[in-house]
């Protein structure tokens, strides 16, 4: 091991895409194999999980081959394993973890379970092959991921310790893109879809509707996309009226309009919450992660914003937001070096919060409306107080 930095081998199957990768350090990426299922589930318009879970099983040996040829490395070298333990589809989780607990065992290898939220957050410390070294984030940051599945802002002051500002109380953005990709006639998944759309829009005048939920940091999308929904209806049933409709769709060009409208309110709304918590919490750098993070308008909406304030930002190369292995091994890093390793008995925690709140059991997704949310949020809220401290999940609390 001596002379060169620890390597671990890593291990994502938590959704559609079989990520396998071997960074060393925590931040070099030395090789990388994504195989994605996009095409696999575009008939249906949505992942079918039984579909993800056999193709997983389908490609990750030979996405484990791939890489360790193109490091010229092999199994043995490596010094440790890590693997997406959750949240995502059981069925799919299950293929990685068995794969990674088996080649744990069969080298004597250890093993390292890691939330897959945590890997889209630290995709923002991996270094391409080639790529010369360049200084890690610097604590406080303030990072936001944004994915199909989740959408939430952290404050981070070290590694591993979370402090959660908001999270969306409905769709995630990545869901929201999704959802207004399919009411727009466009493909899937919706959200590369719609900001192609959007650069053919010649008028960039729609307007949907933002809600900001007052001074917080919680984000909310589903209102967005009924807004959508209901000026597409409505101009689908005018189109009908007139005789102008083709066929029960919109004309391209007003489709890429709407587009541009759509995600002009997405990206207006988690660009300035993002900024805002950069400024409340005095953090020092922006990390952004997750599938929605390769979203160009967004990215560059982030960009102006930290330039104006001279903060540094970073956010990884648009495959690096997207699911891949390499970002399991820079989260799982920060894991092994805290000492966290997994037994055999790891197991699929498909609803794995990356930040549980005070008292919520990690199994249980907390009320989002009515009375119970009501009666849940003043109940985190009284023990936050009492507490006096903010809710920082620290190394080895979740190791099973
Ligand atoms: O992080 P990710 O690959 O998988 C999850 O963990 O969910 O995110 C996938 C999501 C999808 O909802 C997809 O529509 C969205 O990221 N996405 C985008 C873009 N590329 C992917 N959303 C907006 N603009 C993009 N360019
Ligand atoms: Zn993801």
């Amino acid at each position: 091991m001596s002379g060169r930095e620890p390597l671990l081998l890593a291990i994502e199957s938590s959704c559609d895409e079989t990520g396998v990768a071997l960074v060393a350090g925590g931040r070099r990426i030395l090789a990388q194999a994504v195989a994605s299922q996009i095409a696999l589930h575009a008939p249906a318009g949505g992942i079918v999980p039984e579909l993800a879970a056999r193709a997983h099983l389908r490609w990750i040996v030979p996405a484990l081959r791939d890489v360790l040829e193109s490091a010229g490395v092999t199994i043995p070298e490596v010094d440790g394993i890590a693997v997406t333990a959750g949240p995502g589809l059981a069925g799919s989780l299950l293929v990685g973890i068995a794969f990674a607990k088996t080649l744990a065992w069969a080298h004597q290898l250890p093993l390292v379970g890691v939330n897959h939220l945590e890997g889209h957050l630290y995709a923002a410390w991996l270094l391409d092959r080639d790529e010369p070294e360049r200084p890690a984030p610097p604590f406080p940051l303030v990072a936001l991921v944004a994915s199909g599945g989740h959408t939430f802002l952290v404050e981070m002051r070290d590694h591993l310790a979370y402090r959660l500002l908001g999270e969306t109380v409905d769709d995630a953005a990545g869901e929201a893109f999704d959802k207004a990709g399919r009411l727009l006639g466009l493909g899937y998944p919706g959200g590369p879809a719609i900001a192609v759309a959007a650069t053919g829009a010649r008028r960039r005048d729609a307007v949907l509707p933002r809600a900001w939920l007052g001074s917080s940091y919680d984000f909310s999308f589903s209102g967005l996309k009924t807004a959508l929904r209901r000026q597409v209806e409505a101009e689908l049933a005018a189109g009908a009226r007139a005789g102008t409709e083709a066929g029960g769709r919109l004309d391209p060009l007003r489709v890429a309009e709407l587009a541009w409208g759509f995600e002009e309110a997405v990206v207006d709304v988690l660009a300035t919450k993002t900024l805002r918590a950069a400024d409340e919490t005095a953090a020092r750098a922006l990390v952004l992660g997750g599938g929605v993070a390769s979203n160009v308008a967004l990215r560059e909406r982030i960009a102006a914003g930290a330039a104006e304030r001279g903060l540094p930002v970073f956010i990884p190369p648009p495959d690096l937001c997207t699911d891949n292995g390499a970002m399991i091994g820079a989260a799982g890093w920060q894991r092994f070096v805290a000492g966290e390793r997994a037994g055999s008995d790891l197991g699929a925690r498909p609803a794995w919060p990356l930040v549980r709140p005070f008292g919520t059991p990690d199994t249980r997704r907390p009320p989002r409306r009515g009375p119970a949310a009501r009666a849940y949020e003043a109940a985190l809220a009284a023990e936050r107080d009492a507490a006096g401290d903010v809710p920082v999940s620290v190394p080895g609390e979740d190791a099973r």
